[in-house]
């Protein structure tokens, strides 16, 4: 062809190529005007489809139709939508209706059929999505509420056939070495969710050091390993240890139904026969004698061990895969392969689920007496020093999921991983287009030769890891969101098949960023102003309302406090059996938060609580100290006893500092170990404290003179 011929044939793709600009971006083609939201009455379920399901999907406990309605009407109602649905024939003017039909158009990359596309229809009469199944619809639901935040309520008229390339898409985070709370995973599903990811790997078992060789037999069995699962079941009896650590059947099932209900299936993770410094702590005889983290796969009670712990967990488990970890056994390749096989053999007989395992030893031996481990175990790639995904795997017809460390985190600091998604590379990653756009068939981002064709059926996604190396007192909860906070939305358009533009990032994230429903991760606060909050008990306005239990707040919020203690005319009297109760939790970055005290006793010097909240609390230990995410972050100051004292904590980015009267600030920081060799001393993102001031077991007595919140640092 020519080049006019070739120049013609460009544009017209590209007219063709309509998008809107979301994340991920979606197939449309607009047409001229849009549509109002706020105009739209209703959400209609179209009768025949309110009780389907998506039985193609990951999830055994799929919502119906109607269900992931209601969610969408909550999430609507955050938008001053009027949150209404019924179920009808037909779309009514007005409405959003919302329908199930197969389409030839819902395809995957490798042109199967895709059952979470959806076809979106926006026009003056209304809004049609119709999915291929009540997911997919639900992801259409995502498209709106996305639009609808970024032009400022509208939709633009148009329709258009989206479906996501890749089936897995989502992360995985390491809850294994760091606990994490059951309603910070919800939140964490209903982010993902946003950006139609709809795969959490959780990672519920391991221990903190994987090189346990180096040490002693008595330091290994001492050493931080956790099982995350609570059962009260004899077979696992003395398994876990840390019932305040741990997800208990009801709390699990919590977490896999909040997240299914916004299209997010939880993929859980047990760990063997590497990383299993925790079954050697329940039974010592399992471990291996040169390296207690590693099962002996040939001891008798090793695989009957295991059978019987995934026995028990398996009845809790909601998704049609189970991961069993196999990741990073250093041992016996046969061993490892017996394992793997038999645990695979056990799974399907006992629950019916498919297994899935790290990458650790390709699967190419030939030699008599091996045997290489089943095709229909699907591997999770991560490193080409362990295997290569295109020659080890798919040419020999295994399924494979890309987590190649490329998008790997470790938590706050590692000698080697980044602290946070490296998103550039989804932007520049593919050495097959000349750095164009990264996508999940792109395992190697240098060697397009180690890369298969980008419509491979056996790859079945992306789940990008975060690691926690260095343990629980590295971070806080929610250090783990802001490490994905842009790594999310930046592999999710791109798990999808969108083509999302580096310079279109960071200011679509930051418009959508507000409108997040499920979650406020950062733990924003709703003000009319730069004060958030304010109570002063010697301002004469706190005496202003006769009710002798509230202190008002000053900053034209309307947060007022409630208190049971005394108040006299310039303070509150708190002592361990009364206290002063916001209606307020937390405050995430960025934040100042000044306090006023007067100190008189306390009544154990190593353990008084100032101000408590729902993510830390601040304390006196006797240094001045956060307690957060089960952890102490200590200061080198105390506060003086006697004495009227201004303490201000600020939230500063990922920094945190505390402020005692007019003395220089002073930095809340651990001190991660590495690989108990050395140590670096690295900052801290606190949250700040606000729910109560004293109170039962704070431990002090003195005068509480007023607070003040600002979103400023
Ligand atoms: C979109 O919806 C409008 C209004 O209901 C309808 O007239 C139009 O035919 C629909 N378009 C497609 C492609 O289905
Ligand atoms: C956004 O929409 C509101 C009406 O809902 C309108 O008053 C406002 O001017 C619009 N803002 C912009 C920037 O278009
Ligand atoms: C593994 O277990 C077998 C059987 O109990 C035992 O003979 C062997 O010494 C153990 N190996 C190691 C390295 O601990
Ligand atoms: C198997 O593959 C790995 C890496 O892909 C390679 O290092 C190893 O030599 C291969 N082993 C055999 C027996 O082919
Ligand atoms: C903390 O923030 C600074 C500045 O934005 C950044 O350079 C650094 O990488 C961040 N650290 C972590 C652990 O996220
Ligand atoms: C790219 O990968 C192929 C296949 O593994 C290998 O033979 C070749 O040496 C690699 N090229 C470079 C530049 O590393
Ligand atoms: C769980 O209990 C242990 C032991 O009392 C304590 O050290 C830890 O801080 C607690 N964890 C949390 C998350 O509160
Ligand atoms: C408390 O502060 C003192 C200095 O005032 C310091 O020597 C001590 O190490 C601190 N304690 C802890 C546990 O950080
Ligand atoms: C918080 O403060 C830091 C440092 O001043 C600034 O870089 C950052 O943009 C602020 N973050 C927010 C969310 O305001
Ligand atoms: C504490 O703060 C108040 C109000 O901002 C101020 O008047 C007072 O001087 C401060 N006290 C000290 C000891 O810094
Ligand atoms: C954190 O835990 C490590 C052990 O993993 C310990 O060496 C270190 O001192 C702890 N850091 C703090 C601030 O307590
Ligand atoms: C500190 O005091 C509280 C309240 O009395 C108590 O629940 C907690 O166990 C104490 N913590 C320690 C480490 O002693």
């Amino acid at each position: 062809m020519n080049w006019i011929t070739a120049l013609a044939l460009l544009f017209s793709v590209t007219l063709l190529e309509a998008r809107l600009l979301g994340i991920p971006t979606s197939n449309f083609a607009s047409s001229d005007g849009e549509l109002r939201l706020s105009t739209l009455d209703c959400i209609v379920v179209d009768a025949k489809y309110a009780e389907t399901v998506d039985e193609r999907g990951q999830t055994l406990i799929p919502p119906t139709l109607k269900e992931f309605a209601e969610t969408f009407a909550g999430d609507l109602k955050l938008l001053g939508g009027t949150g209404s649905v019924r179920v009808g024939d037909r779309p009514s003017a007005g409405s959003i209706f919302l329908t199930v039909g197969e389409r030839s158009t819902y395809i995957d990359v490798a042109e199967r059929q895709a059952s979470e596309g959806y076809f979106l229809n926006v026009s003056s009469d209304g809004i049609t999505i119709t999915g291929a199944s009540p997911l997919g619809a639900w992801w259409g639901t995502r498209t709106i509420l996305q639009q609808a935040a970024l032009s400022n309520g509208s939709i633009p008229y148009g329709v258009g056939t989206d479906s996501p390339w890749w089936a897995t898409r989502g992360m995985m985070l390491d809850a294994g070495r760091h606990y994490y709370p059951p309603e910070f995973l919800v939140e964490m599903c209903a982010y993902m969710s946003f950006f139609k990811q709809n795969t959490f790997h959780v990672h519920l078992s391991d221990n903190l050091y994987n090189n346990v060789d180096i040490y002693s037999r008595e330091r290994s069995l001492d050493l931080y390993a956790r099982f995350r699962l609570w059962s009260d079941s004899e077979d696992v009896a003395g398994l876990n240890k840390y019932k305040n650590e741990s997800y208990t059947r009801e709390q699990f099932n919590h977490v896999q139904s909040a997240c299914s209900a916004r299209g997010v299936t939880i993929l859980p993770e047990i760990e063997a026969p590497g990383h299993s410094l925790v079954f050697v702590q329940w039974k010592p005889e399992l471990g291996l004698s040169d390296d207690l983290s590693l099962l002996n796969v040939s001891h008798p009670e090793t695989i009957p061990t295991m059978k019987k712990v995934w026995s028990t967990f398996l009845p809790w488990f909601h998704s049609k895969t189970v991961h069993i970890g196999a990741d990073e056994y250093t041992a016996e390749v046969n061993d490892y392969n017996v394992f793997v096989n038999s645990m695979a053999d056990h799974i399907w007989t006992v629950s019916n689920k498919s297994t899935r395992i790290w990458g650790t030893f390709p699967p190419n031996y030939t030699q008599p007496g091996y045997t290489n481990i089943y095709k229909n175990v699907s591997v999770q790639h991560w490193e080409f020093f362990e295997d290569m995904p295109l020659q080890d795997y798919i040419m020999n017809n295994y399924s494979v999921l890309n987590s190649d460390d490329t998008f790997y985190v470790v938590n706050k600091w590692s000698g080697s991983y980044p602290q946070v998604v490296n998103i550039s590379r989804t932007f520049t990653g593919n050495p097959a287009t000349d750095n164009g756009s990264w996508y999940p068939y792109v395992f190697d981002t240098h060697n397009m030769t180690n890369n298969p064709i980008r419509s491979e059926p056996l790859i079945l996604g992306e789940i990008a890891p975060l690691w926690n190396d260095y343990g629980a007192n590295a971070t806080v909860y929610l250090e783990a969101y802001y490490a994905w906070q842009e790594g999310i939305p930046a592999l999710a358009d791109k798990q999808w098949g969108g083509d999302l533009l580096a310079n279109e990032f960071d200011r679509t994230l930051q418009t959508l960023l507000p409108a997040i429903p499920g979650q406020n991760l950062q733990r924003q606060i709703p003000s009319q102003g730069s004060t958030i909050l304010e109570y002063s008990l010697e301002d004469a306005h706190h005496l202003a309302t006769n009710r002798s239990n509230i202190v008002a707040d000053l900053s034209g919020n309307g947060y007022d406090a409630s208190t049971t203690c005394k108040k006299t005319n310039n303070a509150l009297v708190i002592n361990p059996s009364c206290s002063l109760k916001t209606p307020l939790t937390s405050k995430g970055r960025n934040f100042t938060l000044t306090t006023s005290f007067l100190l008189k006793t306390l009544s154990d010097r190593t353990n008084a609580t100032l101000i408590s909240g729902s993510d830390s609390s601040l304390m006196l230990t006797p240094n001045i100290t956060f307690f957060s995410s089960g952890e102490y972050f200590r200061l080198n100051t105390s506060l003086p006893m006697g004495q009227k004292v201004n303490l201000t904590i600020i939230g500063r980015g990922n920094r945190t500092f505390a402020l005692l009267d007019r003395n220089a600030e002073e930095e809340f920081l651990t001190k991660v170990g590495i690989n108990g060799a050395r140590f670096v001393w690295a900052p801290m993102g606190i949250e700040a404290p606000l729910e109560e001031v004293g109170g039962l077991g704070c431990g002090w007595n003195g005068e509480f003179y007023g607070m003040k919140l600002t979103g400023e640092a």
